[in-house]
């Protein structure tokens, strides 16, 4: 757990014992949306298993950036996209890329816990049927080995048929992040996923976070500087729209290069 006391962060979770290879290259990236550039030439590797924070102060760009990751700025009309993501040898920001499939491999969970007006179940199960799986026997499986993987299966098992919406919320968020795993993705983009909940379930998250990461991706786009510094291996310090700093959480934590990140981490403005 972190220690924060006169601005020293001390780390226990998330030494880079070894850099993992990259799984998402970005290249260049610059986001519009109309006449207001968003996000600007962001080049960032994303390294596998392991988990990236993207931190900075509000309107920075983080939320936009994140939504790229698996084309959900699509969805908005005014937002328009230049650049590389490279995954799989594929740049998933080409028009051609199939988003359906893609949303598949690059799950997403928000901010505020959204689960389906659905049962506990059906939650999980929804997007499985969606995506063809007919046979109850693995639907079954699948709801019992993501609610397993989130710390929920125990805690639901006898009302998987209850409406989701009567769980807690922070219960929701893992049900959200159950459902993400449902599609066996290999990258999960997280938009400040505990900003909306308690104190003990935030810690709860941030603990599955760490477990996860052995199995996923993970970025998350946080506001909360210790919560990077808890959990993140690689921090990226984004400022009106540029990334400033990249590095290892260690590294933009005790010894940042630029005067805006120390600033930054320090409390001086945000
Ligand atoms: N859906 C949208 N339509 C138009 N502009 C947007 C939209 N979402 C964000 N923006 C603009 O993009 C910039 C970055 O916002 P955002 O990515 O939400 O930042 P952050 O997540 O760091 O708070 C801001 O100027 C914001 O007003
Ligand atoms: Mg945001």
């Amino acid at each position: 757990m972190i220690e924060m006391k006169n601005n020293i962060v001390s780390f226990t979770n998330n030494t880079v014992t070894q850099e993992r290879p990259v799984q998402l290259s970005v290249e260049h990236v610059n986001i519009f949306y109309g006449e207001n550039h968003a996000v600007k030439d962001v080049t960032i590797p994303i390294h596998e298993k392991s988990i990236t924070a993207l931190i900075g102060p509000s309107g920075c760009g983080k939320s936009t950036f994140l939504r790229t990751i698996n084309r959900m700025n699509d969805l908005i009309p005014s937002a328009r996209c230049e650049g590389t993501i490279n995954y799989k040898e594929v740049n998933i920001l080409n028009p051609k890329v199939d988003v359906v499939q893609l949303r598949k491999e690059i799950g997403m969970v928000f901010q505020q816990p959204n689960p389906f007006p659905k049962s506990i179940s059906e939650n999980i199960q929804l997007p499985l049927r969606f995506a063809g799986v007919r046979s109850k026997k693995v639907l079954k499986q699948v709801t019992e080995d993501c609610l397993k993987q989130v710390g929920l299966w125990d805690e639901v098992k006898d009302r998987l048929d209850r409406s989701a919406t009567s769980l807690s919320g922070g219960q929701q968020q893992r049900l959200c992040i159950a459902r993400a795993l449902a599609l066996k993705p290999d990258v999960i983009l997280l938009d400040e996923p505990t900003s909306a909940l308690d104190p003990v379930s935030s810690a709860k998250i941030e603990e599955l976070l760490l477990e996860l990461k052995n199995s996923y991706t993970i970025i998350i786009v946080t506001h909360n500087m210790q919560q990077a510094a808890r959990i993140a291996d690689y921090t990226a310090f984004f400022y009106q729209g540029e990334l400033v700093e990249f590095g290892t959480t260690k590294t933009l934590f005790t010894t940042p290069e630029k005067k805006s990140t120390a600033d930054y981490i320090s409390g001086r403005f945000g």
